[in-house]
């Protein structure tokens, strides 16, 4: 059967790796598609890198304008990445009608709204399970396999290089920054770290997989975002003293009030699964009303494990090439006359648990003062551990951990309690969700 015509748009790491698996599989990729996938030409700036990537498989050139609207392409990987010429070039291969296949999280999390509307109007398909977690299909799962669910929220550890990091601060006791460091020198880390370590790369995960549970639109500019680069070894500590782990999650929650979309460092009970993914390793926890909770889990970046999911974009594209646009997998799981505009919570209107981490003067009284504050904001206790002091030390760590409340409560109550004389310095204040 005649091929599906790809045009590749940039051939890193993952266009690489797309070329490979493609080549490797190839037998086992036709049988499922029912004709072969080839990749017919590869643009990118540096065409002698794409000379050794591609060992002249295919034709090469420096425009990837003239690829996006050539007659013989039917399907346009952008591997490009950031949302500039990405994004225009996404907007034409549109325009050209060619099926868009992506991995970038950044692009469709700014300017999805824009480009999903576009694809609808020329009844083309943007594919992107490659934007989310890298080789775990979790894009697939939430807009079919969890379909008859009504989903209530989604917990993701969805950024490798943070959790790298976290992972390895609490095996070894490190600080933040002399485990970034090495990270670096590994290669395990970027040179400018700041979209991972700051949850930026994380927000716009967390954005597509909201927008795709709850049929709601990209609302990446309302995301709170909290990295993990003011974490202290500490704290990683203390919360193993009280039997939790910390991970940077991606939390968004439907709630009566709005939908939550938020990136920070989080307390989770050490027994659930997704508390023990160590490493650059990613999972994804859905709570659907019917199945109740499911996990996801496996490598979020990489050549292949990426490919693995264009790969499968590929495929779903060429199966429904010829299928009425009336009768695809929407874009966002639901209708496109049927998306909504929920409300996006502010973090004060947030519902949760909290970690807090006092450093006060160790006299009678200091404790009560402390709590007294707490319950004029009605907000309750579940555990609290003291640290012995030191000898002749005068002050000493209090921990305590809080039933739910609203983020404004706790914010309140904290700026009460640091005017205290017995408190000295600033309260770290973490967030807890148990994920049941
Ligand atoms: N930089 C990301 C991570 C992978 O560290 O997980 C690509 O999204």
């Amino acid at each position: 059967m005649k091929p599906i015509n790809v045009g590749l748009l940039g051939i890193g790491t993952v266009g690489g790796g797309t070329f490979t698996v493609l080549k490797r599989n190839a037998e086992e990729i036709t049988r499922r598609a029912g004709r072969p996938i080839q990749i017919t030409v590869v643009a990118d700036k540096n065409l002698e890198l794409a000379r050794q990537m591609t060992g002249g498989a295919c034709r090469l050139t420096d425009d990837a304008f003239a690829v996006v609207a050539d007659p013989e392409i039917d399907i346009v990987i952008e591997l490009i990445g950031g949302y500039g010429v990405a994004r225009e070039l996404v907007l034409k291969a549109i325009e050209h009608g060619k099926h868009v296949v992506t991995a970038n999280k950044a692009l469709l999390a700014n300017h999805g709204n824009e480009i999903f509307a576009a694809a609808q109007k020329k009844g083309v398909t943007v594919a992107f399970e490659a934007a989310v977690a890298g080789g775990i299909p979790i894009i697939k799962a939430l807009r079919e396999g969890l379909t008859a669910n009504r989903i209530e929220w989604i917990a993701g550890i969805i950024n490798g290089t943070t959790n790298f990091i976290l992972s390895e601060m609490r095996d070894k006791g490190l600080s933040f920054e002399a485990v970034l460091k090495e990270a670096q020198r590994l290669g395990y880390a970027e040179a400018d770290p700041t979209f991972d370590v700051e949850g930026v790369d994380a927000a716009h995960k967390l954005t597509i997989m909201s927008a795709i549970a709850f049929g709601n639109s990209m609302n990446f500019d309302k995301v709170y975002i909290e990295g993990i680069s003011k974490l202290e070894a500490v704290d990683i500590r203390y919360a193993e003293q009280l039997g939790y782990r910390i991970k940077l999650l991606g939390i968004t929650k439907r709630t009566s009030e709005g939908v939550e979309l938020r990136v920070h460092p989080t307390l989770i009970p050490e027994k659930r699964l997704i508390a023990n993914v160590e490493g650059a390793m990613n999972a994804v926890l859905v709570k659907g009303d019917a199945v109740g909770p499911t996990l996801y889990y496996g490598k979020g970046a990489g050549a292949e494990p990426t490919a693995s999911s264009v790969i499968a974009d590929l495929v779903d594209v060429t199966r429904m090439h010829t299928a009425d646009p009336e009768h695809r997998v929407p874009h966002l799981a639901f209708q496109p006359d049927a998306m909504v505009d929920l409300p996006i919570l502010p973090m004060s209107e947030v519902i949760t648990s909290y970690y807090l981490r006092l450093r006060v003067e160790d006299k009678p009284g200091a404790l009560a003062d402390i709590t007294r504050i707490l319950a004029d904001q009605q907000i309750s206790i579940d555990a609290m551990i003291q640290r012995e002091p030191d000898e002749g030390e005068l002050q000493t760590d209090i921990i305590m951990l809080t039933h739910k409340t609203r983020e404004k409560n706790i914010d309140a109550a904290i700026g009460k309690i640091e005017s205290l004389s017995v408190v000295k310095g600033k309260i770290t204040r973490l967030r807890l969700e148990e994920l049941l």
